[in-house]
């Protein structure tokens, strides 16, 4: 036991979200809180949880932990952020008025901007320059209550800047207090240089990057983004047996603009999680029931896109596990805010704010195959932890856009604490 060691009291609840597997169906709805609850954490992972008055009887001697009083404080899993795609160069702010004109993001894409604007200016940006805007993003996701994100490549489409990228992630996730969980996104649109020749840019992934990502175990998981006009089934077929051959988990951008069978995809693939899914057919959606496929909804995307929302309800009766996450990115939905997701999940999706919160912990854990060390607070997994500065969960989306988040821990340290002006501690 060392001075480091935390010991959480008095909370007015624990929201435990417990478990070790994605939730389904009704476990959505049930976080499992314990009222006036107590946490102990040692060596950085959850040693007890229960009633404060257990808790306090048996931890006696607390002259060896750091103790936070939590009275009127709602006391949560930390946040999973389990699809962003936040190292890249430049801005699309442009873009982003185009849009309000009525100018569509598939349109913008189809006149050579959108992703490939970024490509550009993330080509030409150096290591230390994404380094330093991917660690100002990680700090404000940090503020928010995010204690694991996953980060996407991209906006490379070629070998040096797709490990640039993922190399810049990696020394993000060993420098910064959150876990950066990577994923190689290298067919994400065609690059300039094989302008219609989609099929002859998918072997130079698979032949030329795919391994080398590999070797260097730069990446968990492989994605690809399976829309009309970017990749086909076919192709994404093609690229994923290859991935999934090579041991990456497999994640896709599935049924986001057009209804093109993605969801049908993920679940003959068994990928970790299909993604967007505004357009996911009934029979996709009953095929990733049946084959445990998460659906990461990304309803921030749908808002600033102003497309519908996707079928969260329907998805979540069906048998579903549903996550939600950010898609922070610079074009499509530039925002870390887990307020406003909270928000457009439970007003426009009809998602109940427990369901919410499920969907942000342990189903955005099972979305990056980590349900069994975060995404809820049980013994044995890692000690990540956010405090509210409100009596309970159900403050997050009814304190509209506004982030209800006091303090940050993290493997068992305060990491972010408002009342020390809410500086990043580490
Ligand atoms: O998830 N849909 C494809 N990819 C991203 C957007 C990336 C961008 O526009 O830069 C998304 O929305
Ligand atoms: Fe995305």
């Amino acid at each position: 036991m060392s001075k480091r060691d935390i010991l959480i009291k008095n909370a007015s609840e624990v929201v435990t979200c417990s478990g070790f597997k994605a939730k389904i169906g009704k476990e959505m709805s049930d976080l499992k809180i314990i009222p006036n609850g107590s946490v102990v954490i040692e060596g950085g992972i959850i040693k007890a949880v229960g009633k404060s008055d257990k808790i306090l009887e048996y931890f006696k001697d607390t002259s060896n932990y750091q103790v936070i009083d939590a009275s009127s404080k709602s006391v949560l899993p930390g946040f999973v952020d389990s699809h962003t795609h936040f190292v890249f160069g430049g801005y699309r702010a442009e873009e982003f008025s185009w849009r309000l004109n009525g100018v569509s993001y598939m349109e913008i894409m189809q006149r050579g901007g959108g992703i490939i604007n970024t490509v550009r200016a993330t080509r030409a940006a150096s290591r230390d320059e994404l380094y330093n805007s991917g660690m100002k993003r990680l700090d404000s996701m940090l503020s928010l209550g995010v204690t694991t994100v996953e980060g996407k490549s991209g906006y490379g489409l070629d070998y040096e800047t797709e490990i640039k990228q993922l190399e810049v992630m990696d020394e993000l996730d060993r420098t910064h207090p959150i876990d950066v969980v990577k994923t190689f996104l290298g067919a994400h649109a065609v690059p300039v240089e094989y302008k219609g020749e989609e099929d002859k840019f998918i072997d130079y992934i698979i032949k030329e990057v795919l391994p080398g990502v590999a070797e260097k175990k730069l990446a968990e998981f492989c994605d690809i983004f399976c829309e009309k006009n970017v990749f086909s089934i076919e192709q994404s077929k093609r690229l994923l047996l290859k991935a999934k051959e090579m041991g990456f988990g497999l994640k896709i951008h599935a049924d986001e603009i057009v209804t093109l069978g993605g969801a049908e995809l993920a679940a003959e693939l068994g990928a970790v999680s299909a993604d967007h899914l505004l357009q996911a057919s009934q029979r996709g959606i009953k095929e990733m029931a049946r084959a445990g496929v998460v659906a990461t909804l990304l309803p921030g995307t749908a808002f600033s896109l102003k497309e519908p929302y996707p079928k969260a309800r329907y998805m979540i009766d069906k048998q579903l596990a549903v996550a939600l996450a950010t898609d922070m990115n610079p074009g499509s939905c530039f925002t870390e805010s887990i307020p406003l997701i909270f928000a457009l999940a439970t007003i426009y999706m009809n998602m109940s704010v427990e369901e919410a919160v499920s969907a942000l912990t342990i189903n955005g854990a099972a979305a990056l195959n980590r349900e069994k060390t975060v995404g809820s607070i049980d013994i044995g997994k890692k000690g990540d932890i956010v405090i509210l500065g409100f009596p309970s969960y159900k403050y997050i989306p009814y304190h509209l856009g506004v982030s209800c988040v006091e303090k940050v821990i993290k493997n068992g340290r305060i990491v972010f604490d408002k009342e020390r002006n809410g500086e990043k501690i580490c």
